[in-house]
């Protein structure tokens, strides 16, 4: 039977006109149409199709969009569900360059591809030679991820000189208490913009480290990888 919560979390995306499997919470449901809704980018990129689930939003409000998933199966699903949207399959490090090159009005980027630390380095790598002609936002899933917070935290995001802010916690993620995931640390949205002119001092935030450094000392990620199944239910 379901939860309240998640009854409520269906109702409220499915009647928004939002069906498609989306591995989101509902904060970040709620932050990214918030978002695409302010922001109603020219041109969007999407790395990590999955099901649909973000790419139903970032469609609604862009003017183009190009999304990227390895696998080529879950882009044949999304094919006819997505007419307008442009569906690159292969490692986003590969497919994406191109795009990059000949965009100029790319306004908004979601990373939520590979999740391991040299998997995120490698797509924040892709925005380093990009010069924006407008303000660009990109989103970052899973920020409360360790690996994934240590690979955006330690990139070298001042390389880029048109990199302006960087916050880690813009949306909190989670400490799962049960099921198969008892004990990690997944979600959350990290918040990287570039601007169109030269930036001179960006700024960096973790606006709840305090709350990360809580739950890491008593998380999986605390074990050696190898000890960390024991904590799956
Ligand atoms: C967590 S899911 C994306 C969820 C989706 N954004 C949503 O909101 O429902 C990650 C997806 O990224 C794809 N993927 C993993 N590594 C990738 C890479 N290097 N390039 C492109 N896609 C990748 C996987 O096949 C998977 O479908």
């Amino acid at each position: 039977m379901k939860n309240l919560t998640e009854k409520i979390n269906e109702e409220l995306f499915s009647t928004r006109g939002y069906p498609h499997r989306w591995s989101m919470t509902h904060p970040e449901k709620f932050t990214l149409d918030g978002m695409m809704a302010l922001l109603k980018p020219s041109v969007s990129i999407e790395i990590g199709a999955a099901f649909g689930g973000s790419l139903q939003v970032i469609e609604k409000y862009s003017q183009k969009v190009y999304s990227v998933d390895i696998e080529q199966e879950r882009i044949d699903g999304l094919k006819t569900k997505f007419p307008s949207v442009q569906f690159l399959c292969g490692y986003s490090g590969e497919v994406l360059p191109e795009i990059f090159k000949s965009e100029k009005g790319i306004g908004f980027v979601l990373i939520d591809g590979d999740h391991s630390y040299e998997g995120v380095q490698k797509d924040i790598a892709l925005l380093m030679s990009y010069q924006p002609q407008q303000d660009l936002y990109v989103i970052m899933h899973d920020s409360f991820n360790p690996e994934v917070r240590k690979g955006i935290v330690d990139f070298s995001w001042e390389q880029s000189p048109y990199f302006e802010y960087l916050e880690v916690d813009f949306v909190q993620g989670l400490f799962h208490q049960e099921g198969k995931w008892n004990g990690y640390m997944w979600g959350g949205f990290a918040l990287a913009k570039f601007s169109p002119e030269r930036v001179l001092s960006p700024v960096r935030s973790a606006h709840h480290q305090g709350i990360y450094d809580s739950c890491i000392s008593r998380s999986v990620h605390a074990l050696p990888k190898k000890n960390r199944f024991q904590f799956w239910k």
